[in-house]
């Protein structure tokens, strides 16, 4: 379609950024077979967990089992959450070829999420950038807040373009710009993404929508008109983040992909298959999944209760 990228790199985070918020334990076995169907289904990159403080997410403490039981996919990249020196040893142990590292552009977001400012973030990113590009591993940045914070409210546009920059400086080869309690609308989503761009070029940009408001998937019609390739989701709509009271799932992948397929961009992912993920994993929570093609597939088939 005029205007629009012919190919869209998806990067799932339900297996990270859906099962770190919930309430109800999932075993190992599930996220297991959680991630090994979502290769299956053709996503490129799939988030598998995290390394951070177990008593902070003890939603994920099984990180390190989860890497050593999933069936590495050629050509999927597994990334992991490092939020500190630690959390890198713990991830190359496991044979991790990726990271994700992450800030806010807000300083109370960052304090309650990982006990630091935003400057102190940065440098304790430079302090695992470091030895994980020495180790050639790929790192890719997280900002949260772009869009406004539950703390702060609004939050500076000059600020999101700066930490964006200098994630990139630390040797991150691309920032996911996140919306983390989902307050954005199209018009200012498009404007972020045009002053972030200015300043690191729009091929190091990708977007990461939470639905809070029903917006994520106008949003990212906005930022793929001028010229966002890359979008983060999260299968059956699971997620949010347990520091950003009121946050709901990310852009379900499955609605976000009918979306580009239906406007004739490229993703790689069969349709059926990610519904089908969205189906076990809901039923592995206990609940309806939160995608509209989950709940039409559930309808379908006569499970009108998960
Ligand atoms: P801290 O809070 O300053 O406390 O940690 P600490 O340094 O004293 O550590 C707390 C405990 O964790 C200690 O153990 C450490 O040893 C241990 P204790 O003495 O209590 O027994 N510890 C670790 N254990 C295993 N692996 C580690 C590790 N590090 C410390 N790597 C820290 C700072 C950053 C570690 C902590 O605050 C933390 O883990 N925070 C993580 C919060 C988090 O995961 N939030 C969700 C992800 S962000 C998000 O969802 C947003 C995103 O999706 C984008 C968007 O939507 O905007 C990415
Ligand atoms: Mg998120």
């Amino acid at each position: 379609m005029k205007g629009l990228p012919e190919r869209v790199r998806v990067v799932e985070v339900g297996p990270r950024d859906g099962l770190q918020s919930e309430s109800k334990a999932i075993d190992t076995a599930a996220k297991i077979e959680l991630i090994n169907r979502l290769s299956s289904a053709g996503l490129p990159a799939i988030e598998a967990t995290s390394f951070v403080s177990p008593r902070r997410i003890p939603q994920l403490a099984d990180a390190e089992e989860v890497l050593a039981g999933i069936d590495r996919r050629p050509g999927t990249d597994y990334p992991a959450l490092v939020p500190n020196l630690r959390g890198l040893e713990r991830a190359l142990s496991s044979g991790v070829r990726e990271i994700a590292v992450f800030t806010a552009a807000s300083e109370t977001f960052n304090r309650k999420n990982i006990n630091a400012g935003i400057d102190e973030s940065l440098e304790r990113i430079r302090q695992i950038t470091g030895p994980a590009l020495d180790a050639d591993i790929r790192i890719r940045g997280y900002v949260s807040c772009v869009l406004g914070c539950p703390y702060e409210g609004r939050v500076r546009s000059d600020v999101v373009v700066e930490v964006a920059h200098r994630l990139l400086d630390a040797g991150c080869y691309e920032v996911s710009l996140g919306d983390t309690i989902g307050l954005g609308t199209p018009g200012e989503a498009r404007a972020l993404i045009d002053s972030v761009a200015a300043k690191i070029g729009m091929n190091r940009i990708a977007v990461h929508f939470h639905d809070t408001r029903g917006q994520a998937l106008a949003n990212v019609l906005a930022c793929l008109q001028v010229g966002v390739a890359t979008v983060d989701a999260s299968v059956a709509g699971l997620g949010g983040c347990p520091y950003a009271q009121g946050a709901t799932g990310n852009l379900a992948t499955e609605d976000l992909i009918y979306m580009l397929h239906g406007m004739g961009l490229e993703t790689g992912v069969d349709l059926d298959a990610l519904v089908e993920t969205g189906l076990f994993i809901s039923r592995a929570l206990g609940r309806r999944p939160a995608s509209r093609l989950g709940q039409i597939a559930a309808l379908a088939a006569g499970q009108d209760t998960i």
